[in-house]
């Protein structure tokens, strides 16, 4: 029987997995799961299985069978092994910001464990880019130097990088609006962040996208903010910006899940059947928690502009780690169009998620010689 794609079966005490190369969109899985992306590499579940239920005895349990949670560290594992195994080495690791590197709204400080991680990344020839929903505009980069410091001084202190080596942190803000590369010449102190004139990154069709479609879509997303926080009564406010508008809690309220969800959806109807809208333009409407923010770009352009700025990476050598991907309102998800994708769902899992990758790379390479 020809069928392409990639079959995933949890049985009772074991996974079973066919993968057959081919016609994806002949396959079962595509069928069962029709929003199925692209695979961008195998990956190697058998092993994972194997390594995950040494960890959470998956099959030892009689009475808990699988859990979503299961299957998505199953997968992380999967996608990390094909990633160090594969001939040619990971040459870029994306992050988004909360919840994924630091705790929701808090900062990367000196202390957080994943600082040393994203140094052996970096020392690994690995570019190592933020690439974060928040967007600010300033050109000294001091917002987001304010959230990322410990970050910046442990790269640019650090005595074994190289130079170009550090000059591989970015950071990509706005979801796709703005970028920043870690420079040690004095002339970006005190941040060490250059701003990277957009010409320098931006895909043309970006490029193409006009100021006043622009204004006009965050005008009709606006509008519907402040229409969902009259009718819902919500105890919100709204934050317009350059490339975004949010509806943000007033302090020490907040808002349920279905409220916001609420927000993003009825935002996302009125971006789609307005005839102000201009459909070239890509945009992002998503829950962040305790927020909601439609934004002009996503993290699929924030990625793959990256990639594009260092030379060409294609896509099955990048790498993105996020906490959004559970649907098309949350702006991880985007990413999974530009990179493989690792879903974590805490700091902590993003530090244990690296160590595997870093052990296997490590190990990769030990038994090539
Ligand atoms: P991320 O998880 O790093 O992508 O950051 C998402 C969070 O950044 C949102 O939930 C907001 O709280 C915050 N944020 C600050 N400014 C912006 C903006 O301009 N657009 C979207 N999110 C923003
Ligand atoms: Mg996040």
């Amino acid at each position: 029987m020809r069928c392409g794609g990639l079959i995933v079966r949890i049985g009772a005490n074991q996974l079973v997995v066919v993968q057959i190369q081919g016609e994806p969109e002949l396959g079962r899985l595509k069928l069962i799961v029709p929003s199925i992306g692209q695979f961008f590499t195998h990956l190697q579940l058998q092993e994972a299985f194997g390594i995950q239920d040494d960890k959470r005895n998956i099959s030892k349990r009689m009475f808990v069978s699988p859990s979503f949670n299961d299957v998505r560290l199953i997968l992380n594992t999967a996608q990390v092994l094909s990633l160090a195994r594969a001939e040619e080495p990971l040459k870029l690791a994306t992050f988004d910001g909360d919840v994924t590197l630091y705790d929701d709204g808090m900062s990367l400080d000196s202390e957080n464990p994943i600082i040393p991680r994203l140094l052996r990344l970096l020392s690994h020839n690995v570019a190592v880019a933020l690439v974060t929903a928040a967007g600010y505009p300033d050109k000294d980069g001091h917002h987001y130097y304010r959230r990322l410091g410990g970050l910046i001084e442990a790269v640019s202190a650090c005595s074994y990088l190289s130079e170009e080596q550090k000059s591989r942190l970015l950071i990509m803000g706005g979801e796709s609006n703005y970028l920043f590369q870690l420079s040690t010449e004095k002339q970006y102190e005190p941040t060490g962040l250059k701003f990277i004139d957009p010409s320098e990154w931006m895909l043309s069709e970006m490029e193409n996208w006009s100021q006043s479609s622009k204004i006009k879509l965050l005008d009709t997303a606006q509008s519907v903010m402040e229409e969902c926080v009259s009718s819902m009564n919500l105890p919100a406010h709204i934050i317009r910006k350059q490339h975004g508008v949010g509806l943000v809690p007033k302090p020490g309220k907040r808002m349920c899940r279905e409220e916001l969800e609420e927000v993003v959806l009825s935002c996302n109807r009125a971006l789609v059947i307005s005839p102000d809208t201009d459909h070239s333009i890509k945009f992002c409407a998503f829950n962040g928690g305790s927020d909601v923010w439609v934004d002009v770009g996503d993290k699929n352009l924030g990625v793959t502009c990256i990639r594009r700025y260092l030379g060409g990476i294609p896509a099955e050598k990048s790498l993105h780690v996020g906490d959004q991907f559970a649907s098309i309102i949350a702006n991880d998800y985007r990413a999974r169009m530009a990179a493989c994708t690792v879903w974590i769902a805490s700091p902590q899992e993003t530090v244990d998620i690296m160590d595997e990758l870093i052990e296997y790379t490590e190990r990769a390479k030990s038994e090539a010689y």
